[in-house]
């Protein structure tokens, strides 16, 4: 903690995005944003947000900047409250948070965003929280980002309690454990129409699929553990490629119908299937929004981003290896 910012206590923290193999979709309770499915992530080293976090006794309200303009403060005081509440003391909050990544273009801004905001607030409230915690803690602001308290490979478990204090996540392995490759094929750069918290939701209510998701969840996890631990990369990308596409079944089959896709997001999948046929051991996996993101080896990581950057379009392409968990930075 340290006293010298605007005569509050401030902390700043570093997390990076994550992208999930096995993907979380519908929430077993929506006021602690408990998921119904656990879930597993790699975290992403090219992606982060830094975010810097001022108690101060002078504020009548928190204030969110992001990226220099106001943000909407609601989740993130929802975060805040319980950072308060288990501090014992009720200082509104700034909040000042930049993405290295264009905002608002579906490269899952919220992961980084909840994590760093945890990691940040119970630093400048002086509370030492254990990575477990932080995890919680995140989980409250988003669910993906409880994920992003870890580096490497993190799994996330749905819980059964009621107060939501099994549900966290938990590291599976450090990067530098098994080095891979994810490159980020961006296909538009607006916002995407429904977001996930909206959308699960209507997939829950409507979708006839929702049933069969919830029950063949876990299945995956078994699986993705075991492939994880016995370091089987094609094991891993094919079910990554299933677990995605299921994913997209349900969205597909929600009413009104979550279309994520354009034209370049199919075109960049059938690359990367194409890539396959030629002996490439690329698997791709998409979120809620038109963005593709493929894994492979590092050592194929340049043929799978100029194969990417080829596809119709297809508007930029990252790359990046696995990350660090969300730290401090002062
Ligand atoms: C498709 O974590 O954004 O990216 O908890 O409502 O904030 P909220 O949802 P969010 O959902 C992420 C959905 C996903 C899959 C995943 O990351 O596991």
């Amino acid at each position: 903690m340290d006293e010298s910012f605007g005569g509050g206590t401030t902390a700043v923290a570093r997390a990076h995005s994550n992208i999930a193999l096995v993907k979380y979709w519908g929430k077993r309770d929506a006021v602690l944003n408990t998921p119904a499915v656990g879930s597993i992530s790699v975290t992403l080293d090219a992606l982060h947000t830094d975010t810097r976090v001022t108690f101060r006794t002078d504020l009548g309200d928190d204030e969110f900047l992001l990226d220099g303009r106001r943000g909407d403060v609601t989740r993130v005081s929802r975060v805040l409250d319980l950072v308060r509440e288990r501090a014992g003391h009720g200082q509104r909050a700034l909040v000042s948070s930049t993405n290295n990544f264009p905002t608002g273009a579906g490269l899952a801004s919220s992961a980084s965003g909840f994590a760093a905001l945890a990691t940040a607030a119970a630093g400048a409230a002086g509370l030492a929280l254990s990575d477990r915690e932080l995890s919680i803690l995140a989980r409250q602001g988003s669910g993906s980002a409880a994920r992003s308290i870890f580096g490497g490979f993190a799994e996330m478990h749905s819980g059964v309690a009621a107060d939501g204090s099994d549900s966290y996540a938990e590291q599976l392995l450090d990067s530098s454990e098994w080095p891979l490759s994810v490159a980020v094929a961006i296909t538009e750069r607006g916002q995407k129409s429904i977001n996930s918290t909206v959308g699960m939701v209507e997939s829950a209510a409507t979708s006839p699929f929702y049933s069969a998701w919830l029950d063949s969840a876990g299945d995956d996890l078994v699986e993705m553990r075991a492939a994880i631990a016995a370091r089987d990369f094609a094991r891993l990308g094919e079910l990554s490629e299933y677990n995605c596409l299921k994913l997209h079944a349900l969205m597909l089959s929600t009413r009104p119908a979550l279309i994520y896709w354009n034209a370049a997001t199919v075109a960049a999948m059938h690359a990367v299937r194409d890539l396959r046929g030629q002996g490439v051991a690329a698997y791709f996996t998409i979120d809620a929004g038109p963005q593709v993101k493929v894994l492979s080896l590092p050592a194929d990581a340049a043929a799978v981003q100029a194969a990417l950057a080829n596809v119709p379009g297809v508007l930029e392409v990252r790359g990046s290896a696995l990350g660090l968990g969300a730290h401090r930075l002062e």
